[in-house]
């Protein structure tokens, strides 16, 4: 956990450091075979903000660190799982500033370690002992598989629009911020109509979480962000800052990568990113929006921050 995003989480950031730590031996219970890359995983950083998510939800509530522990160690588990199988599907050479896993060690291990550690998510969503937050999850991770699938099949077609862009980031990134602030209501008993807010609010973070990241492709430091720049369009994603650049590429043919890096270069260039950037914005405002409709507290104030972090981040 990088010391930026500790400042972030406010009134949660003591006990994630704790889940940090047990996260870290929970990893160590493993067989070495899949925990040693997974160890190197978790130590490069990460943001943790899923984690972070559960737990200030859970603190507009009835608060209680031993049922909400194994809940957010079971989203982060989740969210590892998908990188890692995400960085195979990208074909992508880093991940946290180090070599991704399937660069490590080969596609073939990756995908069976990435696979154990969706299980282990389970194993502790189990651990609440509350069915529902395991139904949450599991139809969470189904949503992201059915966008990851989605997003194979438009692979390579550049003129695909801003609503399927949109429909393809809430599956893949936006249902698990959902359904962490979702699983952390929950688990503090909060009622209906704040549950929702805050699973609404969990779902526009999302969405402007994987704006900026889109933007970021284009415009962010490889050295900050700790993966490949100019990545999106070597592998055939048309994103947020492309669509909105009014720069037309050939439907169907993959880009060699001289002509990648040219396109990134008048993406980068062109309006499409601050576009991109403004429309993030109002998702995070709208983000913002749905904490109105709880108490105000420590918590809502670090969501509130939040919702600023994820459109002004470079990392
Ligand atoms: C990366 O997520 C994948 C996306 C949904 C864009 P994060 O940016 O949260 O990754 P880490 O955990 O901080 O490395
Ligand atoms: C997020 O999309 C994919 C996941 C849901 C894991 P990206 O492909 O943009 O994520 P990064 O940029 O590789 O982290
Ligand atoms: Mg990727
Ligand atoms: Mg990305």
């Amino acid at each position: 956990m990088t010391e930026r995003t500790t400042d972030l989480f406010g009134p949660a950031a003591s006990d994630l450091a704790t889940i940090e730590k047990e996260l870290l031996q929970e990893i160590d219970r493993d067989p070495p075979e899949v925990a040693r890359s997974m160890a190197d995983l978790f130590q490069a950083g990460g943001k943790r903000i899923r984690p972070a998510l559960v737990l200030l939800s859970a603190l507009c509530g009835s608060y209680e660190l031993d049922r909400l522990k194994p809940a957010a160690m079971a989203v982060e588990f989740t969210h590892a799982a998908t990188l890692v199988h995400d960085d195979v599907i990208d074909r992508s050479a880093t991940r946290r500033g180090r070599p991704t896993m399937a660069a490590a060690l080969g596609d073939e291990p990756a995908i069976v370690i990435g696979d154990f550690y969706f299980a282990k998510a389970y194993e502790h969503a189990s651990r609440t002992h509350v069915p529902e937050v395991v139904d949450i999850l599991a139809r969470t991770v189904m949503s992201i598989c059915a966008g990851e699938v989605r997003q194979q099949a438009i692979r390579y077609r550049y003129s695909t629009d801003v609503e399927e862009y949109m429909q393809r980031i809430e599956a893949k990134t936006a249902m698990l911020l959902a359904a962490c602030c979702e699983i952390g209501s929950l688990l503090a008993g909060l009622a209906s109509q704040e549950r929702a807010a805050l699973s609404a609010y969990g779902r526009s973070l999302g969405l402007a979480f994987q704006i900026a990241d889109d933007v970021l492709d284009y415009t962010g430091a490889e050295g900050e962000v700790g993966k490949p720049i100019g990545h999106d369009i070597v592998e055939g994603f048309a994103t947020l800052p492309l669509m909105l650049s009014s720069i037309k590429l050939e439907e169907g043919r993959r880009l060699d990568q001289q002509e990648a890096r040219r396109v990134a270069d008048t993406v980068r260039n062109s309006d499409g990113p601050q576009l991109a950037l403004a429309l993030a914005r109002d998702h995070a405002n709208s983000a913002r929006d749905q904490l109105t409709k709880l108490e105000r507290s420590e918590a809502t104030l670090a969501l509130d921050s939040l919702a600023e972090y994820v459109v002004s981040r470079k990392l």
